[in-house]
């Protein structure tokens, strides 16, 4: 996620962001995420390939698993989703710290 991206107002349109974008692509790619998102100005994120997706709100965003489509057949997910057990309390544990 990239956040929070902001340019001096004397040294706006000068390219610096989209430097910064650009840079932050390459890292991306060089760690192999499959997701990229950033919540800021709606739709101005479109000409670096941006969607919109969801509304963001200012305490919690959430996208349940539900609303995840399926990967078509020809992709290979390295993910695989599954109901909790007791046995992932202590690890759900130490993720929501
Ligand atoms: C939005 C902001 C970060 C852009 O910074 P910047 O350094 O001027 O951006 P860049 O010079 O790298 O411009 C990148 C592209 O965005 C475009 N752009 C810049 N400001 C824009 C604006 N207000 N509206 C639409 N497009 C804009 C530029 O034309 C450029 O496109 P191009 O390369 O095709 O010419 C800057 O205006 C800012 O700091 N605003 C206040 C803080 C803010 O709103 N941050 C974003 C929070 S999500």
């Amino acid at each position: 996620m990239l956040e929070m991206v902001a340019t001096h107002p004397q040294y706006r349109r000068r390219g610096y962001i989209r430097a910064q974008v650009n840079r932050f692509h390459e890292m991306v790619s060089d760690r192999h995420f499959d997701l990229s998102i950033i919540w800021g100005i709606p739709y101005y994120y479109r000409q670096y390939g941006y969607a919109y997706a969801i509304d963001g709100r200012y305490s919690a965003d959430s996208l349940p698993a539900s609303a995840i489509p399926d990967a078509h057949q020809r992709e290979q997910s390295p993910y695989k989703l599954r109901q909790a057990t007791v046995d992932d309390a202590s690890v759900l544990v130490q993720l929501y710290q």
